[in-house]
């Protein structure tokens, strides 16, 4: 009980019975939002145990000297006191019966109903409904109705806006202007802290009877950060009291809010509250809903013959990944649990690129430049962090928030379980292959769309100045006169303090040899843009250096039985029996068991490491030693990041493995969308929706760009009849069907031939081609 999916092929999931001791699942699961605002569905009564939060992308704010910067929790909006007879509604209280709480992703609607009998008897039936609007960036609408049962009565709101909301304790806001428009509309202004960035929230009720509009003027009260309207009502039996509730947020920090003062952003809340109150809830839904039709579920469909809940999790994931992309702003990207939850503090990984970035590339290519762009955007941060650490180039932040705040991982988290202390996280110093992830995400966007514009303005800059870090970062080492990279922290952050870690030298080495290629490129025929890059980084001196590290750069070779080594001690530590964190239903119960030093010296890997270098450069490693390493390291990969299982999915698809890719899959599609109510409560894990697709549609799909080539080489699982998608190749949209013996490929835009492999034969498809597999 809790998670249902008897709705899901409607597109709707629900939760069936409410436990106010278990709130933090739903809230983030079915959180709302536009990519410009996230919000947690909270419900509009207040629990003990509720974490209401609503998140603004980028606006960025640092509490205090010891502490990093983080997203800040804004003013509450959706709260709304409901009395009934001068009872609280409250589901801790009295009784209920018909609970429902559903979310449509296809509409981006959230629903919940009950029937409720106070602890004196009266009851009521009350349905609440909720947008984040995906047309007006800046509006939240409820609906509220409250149906008077078996006999009249009185009904008492409070509802407005609150500004004691805080990040767990971490308040971000100082107090700002309360105000009470044309005795309708509230509003709350408040700005961060640290970065000075104002937020205008502005508030509107309408009331009616049976749909009949009420000219109530509200009562005001205003309290510390709060500020709030009320309504008292007497309601008929048999009658619905309906209250609408519109809410706008703007900050200074939205692009077109540039230049302005903080005054004029409050005047322009106030309009936006006015034209949505003037549209009424019922037509802020049909557009909002008509335009998740238009940009995600008509332009990228996915559709799956096989089971239900496969076909749902793709939808999930398409829906998260959405709530989650700021695609209005290039200043922005994507945090680990997107908008809908403190976890993490909202800024951005090496997830974007290698999890997220192919779903938006193949599907909606302006907004993956978007992502791209960010990177550029705070190439002043890479650089200041490489000058901070004596090397050159562009060495980006591990996690990264506004443009030039550079390095922003904590420095310390948790409790060393045998030490008592603080652990020290490694990552910011010295888990540095996001660097190369960063150009391979600029290579992979350029290559698949064929932008050569933004090469040009960004691309061939950010793969070389990624590749000038590398050149700097080499340690000249090795009696054989190699490179190594020394002491750093692969993808398995349970691998600290390693040298020549695979995945990182490897990248490297693909970095430089990127640099290279564009070099001779550029020289030949781009002059000017040679010229313009030769005078920010004397491109032939970088060359050498590029020549050169790439030549001796220590790239780990394969053991005699195919394995290649993670790093340079993984193979020799010791083994112990994983089978109880294999088996574990919630992460981190290695680390209650040993500290880092003693995992360190044990073969476990928290997610995959040396197997993501086999997706990226698939074509560097013959497929013995993707097989051996893939059970090797598999066997001691406990998954204890969401970033693992679709990997693994996707390599078992390529290994022609296809129960287990399925059953990995399964998991996979798990991580937030399952019934375990403790996994989502710091927020969803937007990686893993990424994953997801992943597994769909480059695992089961058989997708893949390599080598600038175009590949589909599929591979159904038995369960599934058919698989269908689209992708977009070099500005054509292909439409996609698998089925158990036939592939065809369509391609809707025509406009040019798009030369693909598919299952090892290679094609040219302007109009259609059906293949026998
Ligand atoms: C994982 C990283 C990931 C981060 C954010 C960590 O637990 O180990 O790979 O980037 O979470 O999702």
């Amino acid at each position: 009980m809790g998670i249902d999916y008897s709705k899901i092929t409607e597109g709707i999931l629900r939760e069936d019975c409410f436990d106010p001791e278990q709130l933090g699942k739903c809230e983030s699961i079915m959180s709302l939002g536009n990519g410009y605002l996230g919000l947690r569905s909270a419900t509009e009564e207040h629990y003990l145990n509720e974490t209401r939060g609503i998140f603004v992308a980028g606006t960025f704010n640092k509490f205090d000297e010891n502490e990093v910067t983080e997203l800040p929790n804004g003013a509450d909006l959706t709260a709304v006191d409901i009395f009934i007879e001068g009872e609280r509604f409250s589901l801790s209280d009295g009784k209920y019966e018909d609970y429902t709480r559903e979310l449509n992703v296809r509409t981006g609607e959230l629903y919940r109903s009950v029937a409720w009998t106070s602890p004196k008897g009266r009851k009521v039936k009350l349905s609440f409904f909720r947008i984040v609007s995906l047309k007006r960036l800046h509006v939240i609408a409820q609906r509220i109705e409250i149906t008077a049962l078996d006999e009249a009565v009185e009904v008492r709101i409070r509802s407005g806006i609150d500004g004691t909301m805080t990040n767990t304790g971490s308040q971000h806001f100082s107090d700002g202007d309360k105000r009470f428009y044309e005795k309708h509309f509230i509003q709350f202004v408040q700005t961060t802290t640290q970065s000075d960035i104002g937020f205008a929230n502005t508030t509107a009720h309408i009331l009616y009877v049976d749909n009949e509009k009420l000219q109530e003027e509200p009562e005001v009260f205003i309290e510390r950060r709060k500020i709030f309207a009320g309504f008292d009502k007497r309601v008929e039996a048999g009658q619905t009291l309906a209250i609408e509730k519109y809410s706008t947020v703007y900050t200074s920090r939205d692009k077109e809010m540039e230049g302005k003062s903080l005054a004029d952003i409050q005047e322009i809340s106030l309009g936006a509250c006015r034209d949505a109150e003037k549209a009424g809830y019922a037509m802020l839904k049909d557009e909002s809903s008509a335009k998740w039709k238009e940009e995600v579920w008509d332009k990228a469909p996915i559709q799956i013959k096989g089971p239900a809940i496969d076909q749902f999790a793709i939808l999930f994931a398409q829906y998260h990944m959405r709530l989650m992309v700021p695609k209005h702003d290039n200043r922005m990207n994507i945090g680990a649990k997107g908008l809908s939850g403190e976890g993490y503090k909202g800024p951005t990984f090496w997830d974007t690129e290698i999890f997220l970035l192919p779903y938006y590339i193949f599907t909606d290519q302006e907004t993956a430049r978007k992502l791209e762009e960010y990177r550029y955007l705070s190439l002043p941060g890479a650089h200041a962090k490489a000058k901070h650490n004596g090397y050159k180039g562009a060495m980006f932040p591990w996690e990264s928030a506004w443009l030039d705040d550079g390095e922003v991982t904590p420095e310390f988290m948790d409790v060393d379980i045998v030490t008592g202390k603080p652990i020290k996280v490694w990552s910011g110093i010295i888990e540095q292959h996001i660097t190369s992830d960063v150009a391979y995400g600029a290579w992979q966007y350029a290559v698949i769309t064929g932008d050569e514009e933004f090469m040009e303005r960004y691309g061939y800059e950010l793969i070389m100045d990624t590749a000038n870090f590398w050149a700097s970062r080499l340690e000249k080492t090795g009696t054989d006169g190699t490179y190594h990279i020394n002491d750093v922290v692969g993808p398995d952050e349970f691998r600290e303090h390693v040298n020549d870690n695979a995945f990182t030298n490897y990248m490297a080495h693909w970095n430089m040899v990127k640099a290279m290629e564009y070099f001779h490129l550029l020289k030949e025929e781009k002059p000017e843009i040679f010229a313009r890059l030769d005078e920010k980084m004397n491109l032939e001196a970088a060359y050498r250096e590029w020549k050169d590290g790439s030549e001796r750069i220590y790239l780990p070779k394969p053991t005699k039985e195919h394995v290649l080594p993670q790093d340079d001690r993984y193979l020799s530590c010791r083994d112990i029996d994983l089978t109880k964190y294999k088996e574990q239903e919630h992460v981190g119960g290695i680390t209650r068991d040993f500290n880092m030093e003693q995992i360190n010296q044990i073969q476990v890997s928290k997610q995959a490491d040396a197997l993501v270098l086999f997706f990226l450069l698939e074509n560097e490693f013959p497929a013995e030693v993707k097989k051996a390493t893939w059970e090797y390291y598999e066997k001691r990969t406990i998954h204890d990041s969401s970033l693992s299982l679709s990997t693994h999915s996707v390599l078992a698809s390529d290994m022609g493995e296809k129960e287990l890719a399925y059953s990995l899959f399964q998991k996979a599609s798990m991580i937030d969308l399952g019934t375990f109510m403790g996994s989502s409560n710091a927020g969803i894990h937007a990686a893993s929706f990424g994953g997801v697709w992943q597994c769909v549609v480059y695992g089961f799909g058989g997708v893949r760009m390599l080598d600038g080539k175009l590949r589909i080489n599929p591979s159904l699982p038995n369960e599934w009849e058919e698989l269908a998608f689209t992708i977009l190749w070099k500005g054509q949209k292909l439409a996609v069907k698998v089925a158990k013996d036939l592939i065809s490929v369509q391609n809707l835009t025509g406009t040019a031939e798009v030369e693909i492999e598919i299952c090892g034969e290679q094609k040219s498809v302007q109009e259609e081609l059906k293949m026998m597999m």
